[in-house]
């Protein structure tokens, strides 16, 4: 499959309420901020979240553009006025549209980005779990990310997510991003059992990315539908999430340089 070439950045974790939208989002304002066009796409199907976080009336319609009913153009809304800003698309909150997409879908969408021109980014706010259609997703993106909390359910399921993953790629593992850890002790205990069992089981260590704190700003954010960059721009979360932009976009920044000088 040939595709545009942005740069598909893919936020999934196995366990479900570890702030996947939350940090796809995040993440999402931090690129364009950088002066990346993106795209922030709500892959979670069934139960679209990022318009809800974002106060938004409209989602855009996921459904009519992978059912080839609506244009590119009209299926995304813009987020945003400032330099900030980016596209969203989803499924209508609350709707349960596309509530029983698997792989058919993923493959659709797939194909359907590869039409999304004019974007140096897509970001992936993936379902919770392991689904076929989630790994499809989290196998072709750039970087993929597994957020896991410290909570052991968490970092087991993270543990999941990394070993689909590997088997879907040939051994290629997300990226691990730790959420709400205490501090960077926690985080650090957090990401090295993920490690140290892909290590012992698969034989490969996937990337430990960094981690957001618990912050009770992200909590207050979200229940007053903004986003953490306007509601508490110096947060501790929102400076954590704006160094991991930073770290994906330097990522991103090598490659480019790396394929002009072939
Ligand atoms: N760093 C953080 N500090 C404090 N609270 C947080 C943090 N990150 C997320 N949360 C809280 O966790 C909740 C779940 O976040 P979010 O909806 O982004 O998770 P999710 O992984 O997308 O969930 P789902 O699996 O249902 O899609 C949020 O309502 C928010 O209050
Ligand atoms: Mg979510």
């Amino acid at each position: 499959m040939t595709r545009s070439s942005y740069r598909l950045t893919a936020v999934g974790s196995g366990k479900g309420g570890t702030g996947k939208t939350f940090v796809a989002l995040t993440l999402a304002h931090f690129f364009a901020a950088a002066g990346e066009t993106v795209l922030l796409l709500d892959a979670d199907f069934g139960l679209a979240n990022a318009s809800v976080q974002l106060g938004l009336g409209h989602a855009g319609d996921l459904p009519g553009l992978i059912a080839g009913r609506t244009p590119f153009a009209k299926a995304i809304v813009h987020v945003g006025a400032g330099k900030d800003g980016f596209d969203l698309i989803a499924a209508p909150a609350g709707s349960g549209a596309l509530a029983n997409a698997g792989e058919t879908i993923a493959d659709k969408l797939l194909a359907v980005l590869c039409n999304a021109r004019n974007y140096d980014r897509i970001v992936i706010d993936l379902p919770a779990g392991v689904g076929a259609g989630t790994m499809t997703l989290a196998a072709h993106a750039d970087d993929a990310l597994v957020v896991t909390t410290p909570d052991p359910t968490a970092i087991t399921d993270a543990y999941a997510f990394v070993k689909l993953m590997a088997r879907r790629t040939g051994g290629r593992m997300p990226g691990i991003v730790v959420n709400m850890a205490t501090g960077e002790a926690e985080a650090k205990r957090t990401a090295g059992a993920v490690i140290r069992s892909a290590d012992a089981f698969l034989k490969n260590k996937p990337d430990y990315l960094g981690f957001v704190p618990q912050d009770g700003a992200v909590g207050e954010a979200i229940r007053r539908q903004k986003t953490l960059t306007t509601y508490a721009p110096d947060s501790p979360a929102a400076t954590a999430l704006g160094a991991l932009a930073e770290t994906l976009g330097g990522e991103s920044r090598k490659r480019q340089s790396a394929t002009s000088l072939r």
